[in-house]
């Protein structure tokens, strides 16, 4: 595949901040592009993200043309050509946006080469040893109560999820999703007295003042009784305990914890809400010890890297072997490549650890995550609420 040239547009994501797309013409005249998304509680040590004045900058673009007129013969031989070209660690001089930009643009001029469908050309390039299943049924991470950076309210729990099993067919599923998170929203009216419009946080989940910060989940495990959906909807949590972490303690619920007392509370919530399956980012990234507290604790449970892992091979071996995760959550955009995100999930998979495939609290109209999704058989898939551009994923999801 030679690639005849390329763009880096400015385009908006669902927050109206500034991200990249990124096209790549072929010499057959044909043009592929794919926008990335952006994160605003973002792990440390993910992939560089440079705006966009920055990556359409003469050098950047300079540099960057050295992908012309080369043939490589798989993704991963281009994405390992950008990784030598950016020389950097972090991918800060490319930018891990422009890289990822490239790599998924790249993808989709190779499938379209094979005749193949882009899961298709991505089990085969990545995933060969995983059976392709012709309909790919995750548990839907379907986050319908925002809190921490993503929202303007009380709670520092970030996200409150319900985990929709979709083994008995992805539609239906859907469905009762799109039913319950507007069911969610008259109880949440007539419990608030709110008669307009509630307010609503980045990934289209509900935005109001708790009493506190497991309230919440009394109001979902209630409504998945009432609503007789306790077989098929679990609870889950993204903590994105990095955000109320500051020296060595946690400012959660107004009181300031240790890891010990951190883990305590998540140690009875477990107890005390017996439909809460998962926890993401239960701590600090720099505090895994308090993962692994709570991950030797438990039977049964999930307690999932996201900050922690960004999507890096190493770092989930590395947390995966001392026992600090048995799920972790794979973000392309915090690798900065296609074939790292890959590297990621394989990594995951060798090691028993289950892989949530996600979008980002800022997204775009690209749903190539949905294809990584299915190439990779991945356990879960998180992309929000059934609502506004968030539906965009799960139209996908029909689709493939
Ligand atoms: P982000 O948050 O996309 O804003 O970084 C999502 C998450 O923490 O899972
Ligand atoms: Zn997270």
């Amino acid at each position: 595949m030679v690639i005849k040239d390329f763009l880096i547009r400015e385009i908006f994501d669902s927050r109206g901040q500034s991200t990249v797309e990124v096209g790549i013409s072929t010499k057959d005249g044909l043009a592929f592009y794919s926008s990335v998304p952006s994160g605003k509680s973002r792990g440390s040590k993910e992939a560089a993200v440079l705006d966009f004045k920055s990556a359409s900058s003469i050098k950047n673009i300079k540099k960057l043309s050295a992908v012309k007129g080369q043939n490589f013969a798989s993704v991963k031989s281009f994405d390992d050509f950008l990784l030598k070209l950016d020389g950097t660690k972090n991918k800060k001089a490319l930018g891990g946006n422009v890289m990822l930009g490239f790599s998924m643009s790249f993808a989709r001029a190779k499938a379209f080469e094979a005749g193949e469908e882009l899961s298709e050309f991505l089990h085969k390039e990545f995933f060969k040893d995983i059976p392709l299943k012709k309909e790919w049924s995750p548990v839907i991470f379907s986050n319908l109560i925002n809190g921490g950076e993503h929202a303007e309210n009380n709670l520092d729990i970030q996200e409150y999820m319900v985990l929709v099993d979709t083994s008995k067919g992805v539609k239906n599923s859907v469905k009762k999703l799109i039913y319950f998170y507007d069911s969610l929203g008259d109880l949440l009216k007539k419990k608030f007295r709110i008669p307009g419009i509630l307010p609503i946080g980045d990934e289209g989940g509900y935005s109001l003042d708790f009493k506190d910060n497991f309230e919440p989940m009394v109001v979902l495990s209630d409504l998945i009784k009432k609503n007789g959906l306790a077989g098929s909807f679990r609870l889950g949590l993204d903590a994105a305990a990095s955000s109320f972490y500051s020296g060595n303690r946690y400012i959660f619920g107004g009181r300031k914890l240790t890891t010990e007392k951190l883990a305590d509370t998540y140690l009875s919530a477990f107890k005390k809400f017996p439909m809460l399956y998962s926890i993401e980012d239960p701590f600090s990234e720099s505090d895994p010890e308090g993962f692994c507290s709570v991950l030797s604790r438990v039977k049964g449970n999930m307690l999932v890297g996201d900050d922690l892992t960004v999507t890096n091979s190493s770092l989930v071996e590395k947390y995966a072997s001392i026992g600090a995760i048995n799920g972790v959550i794979i973000k392309p955009n915090q690798a900065g490549t296609v074939s790292e995100a890959a590297s990621a999930i394989l990594s995951a998979r060798l090691r028993g650890v289950k892989t949530v495939i996600s979008h980002r609290s800022g997204e775009t109209e690209d749903v190539f995550i949905i294809s990584l999704g299915k190439a990779s058989d991945s356990y879960g898939l998180k992309i929000g609420s059934p609502t506004r551009e968030r539906m965009l994923k799960f139209n996908e999801l029909l689709r493939i």
